[in-house]
């Protein structure tokens, strides 16, 4: 029995992306689902002020803007996420990064002595280096090596999404 108290922290996109058209729940979000419902741990929305653009190109170019200039995009509604123990934090691969409102959300936080789990959706690039960067934007906090979902197959497949995650989620003893 795991007495630890889970948050599990995600930004995820609807409207039109890659691979997948336009969609109504974002990929990383059924991802976060499934990981809430076989933890028990408490789902959290990362959502920015400002939605990112519906269209796919659009949000691309606001991305990378955002990338270069080092945003910190405002966020709306927060989580004390300093009252759990473990965090698995989800977000896509963007431009082979986080996407910068999930730094937002990580640097208003305190992650001393957290376990954060990461987890992401791409469409080829898996996590890039993102398990290092929250290492360095996490401080104090253990970052275990994270799982990383094709995007489309979390959309699309989800029976095979769900068995990598509860794999996962077996090899990490949750
Ligand atoms: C702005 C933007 C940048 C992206 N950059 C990458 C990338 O560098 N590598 C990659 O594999 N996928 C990239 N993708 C694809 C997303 O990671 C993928 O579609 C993901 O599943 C989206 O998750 P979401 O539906 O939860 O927002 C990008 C998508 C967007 C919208």
């Amino acid at each position: 029995m795991n007495t630890k108290k889970i948050l599990v922290a995600f930004f995820s996109r609807t409207g039109e992306n890659y691979a997948v058209g336009r969609i109504e729940q974002g990929n990383t979000h059924i991802v976060a689902e499934m990981i809430a419902s076989a933890t028990g741990g408490t789902l959290f929305r990362i959502e920015p002020a400002t939605p990112y653009p519906d269209d796919y190109r659009a949000c691309t170019e606001v991305a990378q803007r955002e990338k270069r200039s080092k945003a910190r995009p405002a966020l709306v509604g927060d989580i004390a996420a300093e009252e759990y123990d473990v965090i698995f934090l989800g977000y896509p691969n963007w431009w082979g990064d986080l996407p910068m409102c999930v730094y937002t959300f990580l640097e208003q936080h305190d992650w001393q002595g957290k376990v954060v789990i990461p987890f992401c959706t791409h469409e080829g690039s898996g996590l890039s280096d993102t398990e290092n960067r929250l290492r360095t934007t996490c401080r104090g906090a253990s970052v275990l090596n994270g799982l990383a979902v094709r995007g489309s197959v979390a959309q699309n497949e989800r029976e095979t999404a769900r068995k990598q995650v509860l794999e996962w989620l077996k090899r990490l003893k949750y």
